[in-house]
């Protein structure tokens, strides 16, 4: 073998129970590169890398996994040694523990210690140290749980490269970022490149491959389907390989008819319930219509999760203004008010909230909304496994059993499960908070659908989302938010992505 080929996976086969995850995976990665693994939910791209991490051993799997020109052989638990073999993970599934500052996380397991106890000035210098190098602005005392998902996204990368990593995985590390951080990334990958780091990094914003890497793998069902320098592929061509069909529109046409206003959010202000002298919300004023999708744009921080998690009852509290359904005003002080009231919110964390993981799938889709199938204090199990099975069906979420435990799935087929949880319970306004964050291409198409039969049902519906093509695909008029306050809505027909960026950026 060639001494350029960094690492070679050799008719990989790994099976759990009634799924093969990987079927005869032989793939090369060069020295240096930047490779890209590409692949609808469930392709296996995560089952990979975890290989390669040490959460599989190497006796789990069939084939041979080459790093090094040596036969990889990582024994149950062996994660501290593939560490220490270079091999460094951020994995798609935030490690980080909450309840933890920042520097406590990155140092986790290898505090210095002298004298037999951790020395904390030395810890906290050498993390203010690694966040100064990958100019990242987070105190390092700071508990990770005060930090929103983008910060912690940051965290948990400067933790891996942390260590002498000789190669870097990253499984979807953008998904939670802002603009200015995914640039940051880019630039640190770079470097690193530049420094002859080696990287595989998977992603589904398909433009993140033809930005920064090298070459492409695409997995499908489990198969390699093909490996190519990215120059030869184009959106088209990726999207072909990966979902094995012709793709056409990004966005299902709806016929949606919007009718009367139905929720109205007047002058709301809000604060941080934990820390009052923060205000959140700052004069936050929009109309929602039946039927009808509103969009939420607005940058990282704008405080579009603090403005839906405070209708919703969860977060912020309201210090003025008000929220009226229906002409009259709510009064909602927690989730449980929201839901009686008919208002539903996907959320953005949803493996934190959204899930729960040792429950099947099937319980997890219909938890929300037991109501609608038990009669007589009995669950009606064949309505709710039929209602599931329809919604598993329509999202196409993929596993061998509705009665398999939600943490046997995919990371994207999970979100999918929360997606298909909310979408059961047919409320009256649907908020969803970035809906389609790591789900696939084919996937997002149906989720789409789906959002245009409610609404065409008369379900309304607010969507925030970062991804502009999104909001300006599928809303009817848009809200941009800016520092905690709505700067303005643009009716879908005269939105552009400059006009939005404008709003959100407090230029216009
Ligand atoms: N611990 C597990 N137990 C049972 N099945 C599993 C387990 N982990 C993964 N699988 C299955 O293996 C297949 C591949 O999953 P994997 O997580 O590798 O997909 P992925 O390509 O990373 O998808 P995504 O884009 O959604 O993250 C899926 O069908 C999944 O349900
Ligand atoms: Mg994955």
């Amino acid at each position: 073998m060639s001494n350029d080929i960094i690492l070679d996976f050799q008719n990989v086969t790994k099976k759990f129970p009634g799924v093969v995850a990987l079927d005869d995976v032989s793939i090369q990665v060069r020295r240096g590169e930047i490779h890209g693994l590409c692949g609808e939910n469930g392709a296996g791209k995560s089952t990979l890398m975890k290989i390669l991490a040490g959460v599989y051993p190497y006796r789990s799997y069939e084939g041979k996994v080459i790093y090094e020109g040596q036969e990889l052989k990582l024994e149950d638990r062996a994660i501290r040694q593939a560490i220490e073999d270079g091999i460094a993970i951020v994995y798609q599934e935030l490690t980080l523990v909450p309840g933890m500052t920042v520097g406590e996380n990155i140092f986790l397991g290898k505090e210095p210690v002298e004298n037999g106890s951790i020395n904390w000035n030395k810890l906290y210098s050498e993390t203010r140290e690694i966040l100064n190098k990958y100019k990242l602005d987070v105190p390092p005392q700071a508990e990770v749980r005060t930090l929103g998902v983008g910060k912690m996204q940051m965290v948990e990368i400067a933790k891996a490269l942390s260590e002498n990593a000789k190669i870097l995985i990253l499984d979807e590390p953008t998904s939670a970022l802002s603009k200015a951080e995914i640039d940051k990334l880019m630039e640190i990958l770079e470097t690193l490149k530049s420094h002859g780091v080696t990287c595989i990094y998977i992603t589904h914003k398909l433009d993140e491959f033809f930005r920064i890497t090298d070459s492409v793998t695409i997995l499908r069902d489990g198969k390699a389907i093909t490996t190519q320098p990215t120059a030869d592929f184009n959106q088209e061509s990726l999207v072909r390989n990966m979902v094995g069909r012709e793709m056409k529109e990004r966005f299902p046409k709806g016929n949606r008819q919007p009718g009367e206003v139905i929720f109205k959010v007047e002058n709301l202000q809000a604060v941080d319930p934990n820390e009052p002298s923060r205000k959140v919300l700052s004069g936050v004023n929009f109309e929602l219509k039946r039927g009808e999708i509103l969009g939420i744009a607005g940058l990282m921080g704008s405080g579009r999760t603090e403005l839906v998690t405070t209708i919703f009852g969860e977060y912020g509290k309201i210090t003025e203004g008000q929220i009226i359904l229906n002409g009259e005003k709510l009064r909602i002080t927690s989730a449980r008010d929201a839901m009686q009231a008919g208002i539903s919110l996907v959320p953005e964390d949803r493996k934190g909230q959204g899930l729960v993981l040792i429950q099947s799938i099937l319980r997890n889709i219909s938890l929300a909304h037991l109501n609608q199938f038990s009669a007589f204090f009995r669950i009606d199990q064949d309505a709710e496994l039929a209602a599931a099975t329809q919604q598993g069906k329509n999202l196409s979420i993929k596993t061998s059993s509705l009665q398999a435990q939600v943490d046997s799935l995919s990371g994207g087929n999970q979100q999918k499960v929360v997606i298909a949880k909310w979408l059961l319970a047919k409320p009256k306004i649907l908020i969803m908070d970035d809906p389609t964050r790591g789900i696939d291409v084919g996937a997002k198409y149906e989720i789409y659908k789906l959002m245009n039969e409610l609404a065409e049902e008369g379900v309304s519906i607010i969507m925030i989302s970062s991804d502009l093509e999104e909001v300006l695909g599928m809303s009817d008029r848009i809200v941009v938010m800016h520092a905690g306050h709505s700067n303005g809505t643009l009716n879908i027909a005269e939105a552009t992505q400059e006009k939005i960026m404008a709003l959100a950026t407090g230029i216009a």
